[in-house]
């Protein structure tokens, strides 16, 4: 199995196997990238190489970092597992995720938790970290130990897949988490009682002001300080309250009610996706965000087929997230290092793995993108789900993705190579 360690001794004696010419670094300068051992070794003139790809006229990002993918699997298989979630990832420039742990059933134990290790070990083409799920049984120091990476995300309101914890379970497990040095995140929502007919009155049930609400009890009960990182907030007012990380997601910031039927259950997504006012002004908070993650939650076609009520909440979105974001590149709106530092860079830290970059030492995942967007169709994407609500907007999507110093993508082709496994500071490996 292949776990990072951080240690892994750089032979320059060896022939590189791969040198990306003419990259166009963020700052300006245009430089070689010589990878080896999955590292970068040098920037600068390229070095002889097995291989050398000239990027001239491309992108060359630091591949991303996705702190907020559902992959799914066993009884959900329907809706995606490991390998079409994981295909999904990688066409969309994310070569390094963050699976949620409210799978069927939720990761509360060890045992549990180290079987969808080895699920995603054997099937992932992307690399991965797992969380712990948060109940008031969860043996949170067991899961820490078995290399749970955070423990949530944790639900302050019920969601698909997700059960709500009351406050003060919530107050005792933040203290656990502190006491491990763990990071809690949250799905900070409040849910009103009715029935949600349309997307207006899901919207209603679930508003804005429920969420900053939500945000501010959160806080109030942590008592002993635990670290905690917002999961995808949808509106602006809820990331004034917060004083953790916050993670904000592409259907927040490109869909609105307005942009779909009163009751197409394609949007239908915990926390709602708000007004064209709200998501307006949620862009105004661009600087805010820490950074963008997916909440990639597909659900099959039938389900979402289902009345509005009964639909499960949930949207497909890890192979979107960075090609919209690179349309608004293209078109000025954002620039090139903020989508990095929100991509890659932020959600690295955040979970404490080694960054992807362009200095020496650095992980060699990189994406290469074209200068051209193309419309998002669901026959373009990888997951089993076969459906986007992100359809007939502009997206750049990667030619070339490099994970390890490998390509593992490459012009819709794929090179399955072994994963790595991203364990948490906690784990302590067993003879198991
Ligand atoms: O809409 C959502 N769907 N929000 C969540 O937090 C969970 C997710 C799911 O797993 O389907
Ligand atoms: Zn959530």
């Amino acid at each position: 199995m292949t776990i990072w360690s951080g240690a892994d001794h750089i032979c320059m004696e060896r022939r590189p196997a791969l040198v990306l010419a003419n990259v166009q670094l963020p700052e300006g300068r245009r430089a070689d990238i010589t990878i080896q051992d999955g590292r970068v070794v040098h920037t600068g003139t390229g070095m002889a190489a097995d291989r050398v790809i000239d990027c001239t006229g491309l992108y060359v990002l630091p591949a991303a970092v996705d702190v907020h993918v559902h992959m799914r699997g066993g009884s959900q298989s329907a809706k995606e597992d490991w390998t079409t979630g994981s295909m999904s990832a990688l066409a969309g420039g994310v070569t390094v995720v963050v699976d949620q742990p409210n799978t069927v059933p939720p990761l509360t134990t060890p045992e549990a938790f180290l079987a969808r290790v080895r699920e995603a070990q054997a099937h992932s083409f992307c690399s991965f970290a797992i969380n712990s799920a948060v109940t008031p049984d969860t043996p949170f120091e067991a899961m820490w130990a078995a290399g749970a990476m955070a423990f949530g995300e944790t639900f302050f309101a019920p969601s698909s897949y997700g059960e709500a914890l009351d406050t003060p379970s919530l107050s005792r497990a933040l203290g656990r988490i502190r006491a491990l040095g763990g990071l809690a995140t949250i799905h900070a929502e409040g849910v009103a009682t009715g029935q949600d007919t349309d997307l207006a009155t899901h919207d209603a049930l679930r508003s804005s002001e429920r969420e900053r609400e939500a945000v501010i009890a959160v806080q109030a009960c942590n008592h002993d300080g635990c670290r905690i990182h917002f999961c995808h907030m949808s509106m602006a007012r809820a990331i004034d309250a917060a004083r953790g990380t916050v993670e904000v997601t592409p259907h927040h910031l490109f869909l609105s009610r307005e942009k779909a039927g009163a009751a197409d259950t394609r949007f239908k997504v915990n926390p709602p996706v708000r007004s064209e006012k709200e998501r307006k002004l949620l862009w105004t908070y661009w600087d805010r965000i820490d950074m963008i993650a997916s909440d990639h939650a597909p659900h099959t076609k039938a389900e979402k087929a289902l009345p509005f009520s009964d639909a499960p909440s949930g949207v497909p979105g890890v192979e979107t997230m960075v090609p919209l974001l690179m349309a608004e590149v293209l078109d000025r709106r954002i620039t090139l290092p903020d989508l990095i530092q929100k991509t890659a860079t932020a959600p690295a830290a955040l979970i404490g793995i080694p960054p992807a970059g362009f200095a020496p030492g650095d992980r060699a995942d990189f994406a290469l993108y074209p200068q051209a967007a193309v419309t998002v169709e669901p026959e373009l994407l990888h997951s089993r789900c076969g459906w986007t609500p992100f359809e007939g907007l502009r997206a750049v999507f990667p030619q070339i993705v490099i994970r390890g110093g490998d390509i593992v993508y490459d012009h819709g082709e794929f090179c399955r190579k072994e994963p790595v496994w991203f364990a948490g500071r906690g784990y302590t490996p067993t003879d198991a």
